[in-house]
């Protein structure tokens, strides 16, 4: 079937269409109720379905027989260390280390916070949960304590997977201060902390909340996956909100295995004889369906890579583990490979490796502007390929479906509708809009499988904050326009949410932790363009009356502040003093246009705009700070 018939009947059939895809996983029950609409927009899918999805990543594989092909691929230039795992030997130390959960009293439906960075360790800490139907909640090692704790607390983890430190060019994070932070902080007390002890980086631990990864393993015993209802809970994925309270995106089981593997052919054309690469960090989104599940699902090879596109050690990082693999396809962020183009901009490093291998580049996590994935396809000769998609989805709304139907590039934009989703564009009055008219994205209900069913604990706020604006429709916070080829162009967030080196932080949660500061009376927090970034965060800070410490080192302690609150990932390093913020009569901030000053785009002086000379005051602060030029 071509790329049209299949879309039409994925969004006039959406039943008979997953019900014939769901058939290539592996259930102890097989669904016979493929999709409840009963309660909407609550939409069950394969209800009465059981399955495992450590099931669906390793054992599957192995009573297929291909038991002994490479499952993962660990290259870590930051350590210099590789290993390879075949199915059989990944799933010998997950069925043993879901073992060593079982003896720290980890039940089915327990949560289990992992906090680790890109190690093999973490990838069977997850696949080891799915095992015993624990629910994992992978925390980004480059959170700070604060985010932890609040994550511990809003999932009341039972125990909490670690390691003694992560790597990162140049420095070594030590993890203990961070979780002894986080543990301080908490309300809720986990049961036990799991570390595991990196070679040459061993910390002492404190028993008996503290044990070992190796300590844990000595009396653990194989144990077999479990069985799991397909609307049961595999994951919580915390992201940033509209308010610095971090959401919990659930992932049900059933419809999380049938859409993910799916997806590896159908639209990154990759075969369980391929070799797929994801370079992300399994903290994110990216890194949960993409070096971890899809591909496992798949049964094709996956490659965790604990380093940078730059710097470990050179620009050349990326070809080499293309050539040294074989890798088919790689998916990363935009931003590595400007940071790559940035480097080495007429791609030396690249001549010395064998790229015959390689078939495609797939980009996401932020827009991929034409000039790098011009860059890109000059210097690989292969497709190079924008997708749009959220962590509520887990997988693309939009895409060039290439194992389907090779689809022409539009520079600028994320290609089409994935088969599953009806994505329209909605006005702020409510109607649809024609072609090419921009307005809110959204997507028609119900969500296809493997998107999120509601959130941890919060079902209200799910259904306020995401289905309530436009009835009948997800709102995806993302604004643009779709084509008269059906082609979708993402613009902007139409929310807070700012994207930093394809990282999703929002603006309000840092400005909850400027305000904190004693001597800030109101602040804003806009992301202004950055040619590598894609995004950076600024903060522009109005002093309370009577301050009499200096502007710069209250600028210190703001952005000291962020870094220890939210964490490094933030990249929050500007923080300008101003004398009074631009509002509106009614008193709201007027963050977009400053942003807009800051981005050098042309504004419209807001009809609403209480004191207009605050705009000219806001214009030299940031030419002082050299965000605009003089
Ligand atoms: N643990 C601890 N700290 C981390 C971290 C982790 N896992 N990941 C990043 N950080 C820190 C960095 O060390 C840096 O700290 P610094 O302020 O002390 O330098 C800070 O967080 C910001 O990191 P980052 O935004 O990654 O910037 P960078 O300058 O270190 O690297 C890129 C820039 C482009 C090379 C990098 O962002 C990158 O490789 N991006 C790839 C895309 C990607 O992985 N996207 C994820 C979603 S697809
Ligand atoms: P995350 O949940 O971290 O994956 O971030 C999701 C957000 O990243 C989306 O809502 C978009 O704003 C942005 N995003 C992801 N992919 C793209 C893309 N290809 N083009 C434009 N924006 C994107």
């Amino acid at each position: 079937m071509d790329f049209k018939d299949l879309y039409q009947k994925s969004i006039n059939k959406p039943e008979e269409f997953w019900k014939e895809i769901s058939d290539d996983i592996f259930w102890y029950k097989k669904p016979t109720k493929i999709l409840n609409k009963k309660n909407p927009p609550f939409y069950k899918w394969f209800e009465d379905g059981v399955t495992n999805s450590c099931y669906n990543a390793l054992d599957i594989h192995i009573d297929e027989g291909r038991g002994d092909k490479t499952a993962l691929i660990y290259d870590s230039p930051i350590t210099g260390n590789k290993a390879k795992f075949s199915f059989k030997q990944l799933k010998d130390k997950v069925s043993k280390f879901a073992g060593a959960l079982s003896n720290q009293g980890v039940k089915k439906g327990d949560r289990v916070i992992i906090y680790m960075p890109m190690v093999p360790e973490a990838v069977v800490a997850m696949l080891a949960c799915g095992r015993i139907g624990a629910i994992h909640s992978v925390v980004f090692g480059g959170f700070a304590s604060n985010e932890l704790a609040s994550r511990i607390d809003d999932s009341k983890a039972k125990v909490l997977v670690t390691a003694s430190c992560g790597f990162e060019p140049g420095r070594t994070v030590e993890y203990r201060p961070l979780v002894d932070g986080a543990l301080k902080l908490a309300k809720h007390k986990v049961e036990k902390v799991i570390f595991f002890q990196r070679q040459g980086q061993e910390i002492k631990l404190n028993a008996p909340l503290e044990i070992s990864w190796e300590e844990s393993l000595s009396n653990a015993k194989d144990t077999d996956c479990v069985e799991m209802d397909s609307n049961e809970f595999a994951y919580i994925l915390y992201t940033s909100g509209t308010t610095g309270v971090p959401k919990g995106i659930v992932r049900d089981i059933g419809g999380h295995i049938v859409a993910l593997k799916w997806t590896m052919k159908n639209i990154y054309n990759i075969d369980t004889d391929d070799v797929w690469w994801s370079a992300s960090d399994i903290g994110w989104i990216v890194g949960h369906s993409y070096i971890v599940y899809a591909p496992l699902f798949k049964g094709c090879t996956t490659v965790l890579f604990e380093g940078k596109p730059v710097g470990t050690p050179d620009a050349g990082v990326f070809w080499r583990v293309i050539s040294e693999y074989k890798i088919k396809s790689l998916f990363t962020a935009p931003t590595a490979f400007r940071a790559i183009k940035k480097e080495d901009p007429e791609g030396k490093f690249f001549s010395k490796y064998d790229l015959s291998s390689f078939e495609s580049l797939f980009l996401a996590g932020e827009r991929a502007d034409p000039d790098t994935i011009k860059w890109a396809e000059n210097l690989l000769k292969v497709p190079v390929i924008d997708h749009w998609w959220q962590t509520e989805t887990s997988w693309a709304i939009s895409s060039n479906c290439t194992g389907i139907e090779m689809q022409k590039t539009k520079y600028g934009s994320a290609c089409k509708a994935v088969p599953g989703y009806d994505v329209k564009i909605i006005k702020p009055d409510q109607s649809l809009a024609k072609f090419n008219e921009m307005g809110d994205i959204v997507v028609k209900l119900p969500l296809p499988p493997g998107t999120f069913p509601t959130l941890w604990n919060a079902d209200k706020r799910y259904e306020q904050n995401y289905m309530s604006n436009y009835k009948g429709y997800y709102q995806t916070y993302d604004a643009g326009h779709i084509d008269d080829d059906g082609y979708i162009w993402i613009m902007s967030r139409t929310d807070d949410i700012i994207n930093v080196a394809g990282h999703r932080l929002s603006t309000g949660q840092i400005e909850e932790v400027l305000s904190e500061h004693q001597s800030v009376a109101e602040c804003a927090v806009i992301g202004i363009k950055d040619q590598l970034k894609g995004q950076l965060p600024i903060g522009l800070i109005a002093l309370k009356a009577g301050v009499t410490k200096d502007n710069d080192t209250i600028s210190k302690e703001c952005i000291q502040m962020v870094r220890d609150k939210v964490g490094p990932v933030a990249a929050f390093k500007i923080a300008i003093v101003v004398k009074r913020l631009p509002k509106t009569r009614s008193g709201k901030v007027l963050r977009g246009t400053i942003r807009k000053i800051a981005d050098q785009e042309e504004y419209k002086m807001p009809a609403t705009i209480d004191d207009p000379a605050i705009l000219t005051e806001i214009t030299e602060d940031l030419k002082k700070s050299n965000i605009l030029k003089k």
